[in-house]
């Protein structure tokens, strides 16, 4: 028997199941395999020869062994091996992450006014004052310009702040477009104000606008009530109370019946059965015509939510520092499933 002939099979040997990996192990390392024979047979090869040849064939059972031993790790019997696979083992837990309560009701108000006809814009978070303020018919003397509120970045004749409501975007969408003009503005705004439960130096906001010929307030009421029963289900109501902001007239704030006790009265809405929502109105001639839009052609109404408010409303979040702190407990329950 040829050494060299045995090791080629071995080499050669395919092994592609558990079958084949016994009939490779009957053949070459049984009792009754070539390899065992090849030992058998070392009794006829002559003394001088007899130590190298048998390390040869020690070297050819070793092969052999280690073939076996790296296919017999692919190939044990499932059933009878200790370290079998359960596959009805539950898997280890995949993390999923999850969107921001205030991402889940910024584009649930988004999607809401796209099925209207808005479209989104944007504007920069770090604002000059007539965008923020003059535009916006601010009186110079406005408390609302005053440091207490309104972060600024450069004081004097270039003056920045950060923008303390999205409204500004309404004048940036107005000077560089021609109406009709029907969009949402959703952005972050900062105010100097001390953080606790109720207040926060930065939150969100979303602002509408809506400017054609003819706008009435008939239609912002409409558009409103459309917007409330989309966002707090059919049974939601909304009531209008007089306001004044400076950029729109005649101005409302807006409540929605509260959904939480079906306007049975709840600490939510300290048993008034009303929650309010946003600010709105009909654009002030003055602001149409700073932004360069003949408010003897055009009317429009906007209005302006505060997104952490509504996000409250929806998960009944009471502390508004919840949002910033970045506590998976509070963030992990808004994984979709859970
Ligand atoms: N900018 C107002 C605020 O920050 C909210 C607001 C009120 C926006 C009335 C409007 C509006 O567009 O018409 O409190």
């Amino acid at each position: 028997m040829n050494i060299k002939e045995i090791l080629d099979a071995v080499q050669a040997f395919e092994i592609q199941s558990a079958h084949d990996l016994e009939s490779f192990r009957i053949q070459f390392l049984g009792s009754k395999g070539q390899i065992k024979d090849l030992y058998g047979a070392l009794k006829n090869v002559p003394n001088e020869d007899k130590k190298s040849v048998g390390q040869q064939i020690n070297q050819l059972r070793q092969i052999a062994e280690d073939k076996f031993a790296s296919f017999k790790l692919t190939f044990s019997d499932k059933n009878s091996d200790e370290d079998q696979l359960d596959l009805t083992r539950p898997s280890s837990d995949t993390l999923i992450g999850s969107h921001h309560p205030l991402s889940l009701v910024r584009k649930e108000i988004i999607e809401i006014f796209n099925r209207i006809g808005y479209v989104v814009s944007e504007g920069p978070e770090i604002e000059d004052d007539w965008h923020n303020f003059s535009a916006l018919n601010f009186p110079p003397e406005h408390p609302a310009r005053d440091m207490q509120d309104t972060f600024f970045v450069e004081k004097g004749e270039n003056e920045m702040a950060l923008r303390t409501h999205t409204s500004s975007v309404q004048v940036r969408v107005m000077e560089n477009s021609t109406p009709p003009i029907r969009t949402i503005s959703p952005g972050r705004v900062y105010r100097n104000e001390a953080i606790s439960a109720r207040a926060h130096c930065f939150f969100h906001q979303i602002e509408g606008l809506y400017i054609d010929k003819n706008v009435s307030f008939a239609d912002l009421k409409q558009t409103l009530m459309f917007f409330a029963k989309e966002l707090f289900g059919e049974k939601a109501t909304i009531r209008l109370r007089p306001s004044y902001f400076p950029f729109t007239e005649p101005s409302a704030e807006v409540d929605v019946s509260c959904t939480l006790c079906n306007a049975k009265g709840c600490n939510v809405c300290k048993y008034s059965g009303w929650l309010e929502i946003l600010g709105c109105g009909m654009v002030d001639p003055n602001v149409l015509e700073a932004c360069g839009i003949d408010s003897n052609v055009y009317s429009g109404f906007a209005f302006g939510m505060g997104v952490e408010r509504i996000a409250q409303l929806k998960y009944r979040v009471t502390d508004l520092r919840l949002y910033s702190e970045n506590d998976l407990r509070f963030l992990k329950q808004f994984t979709p499933g859970n």
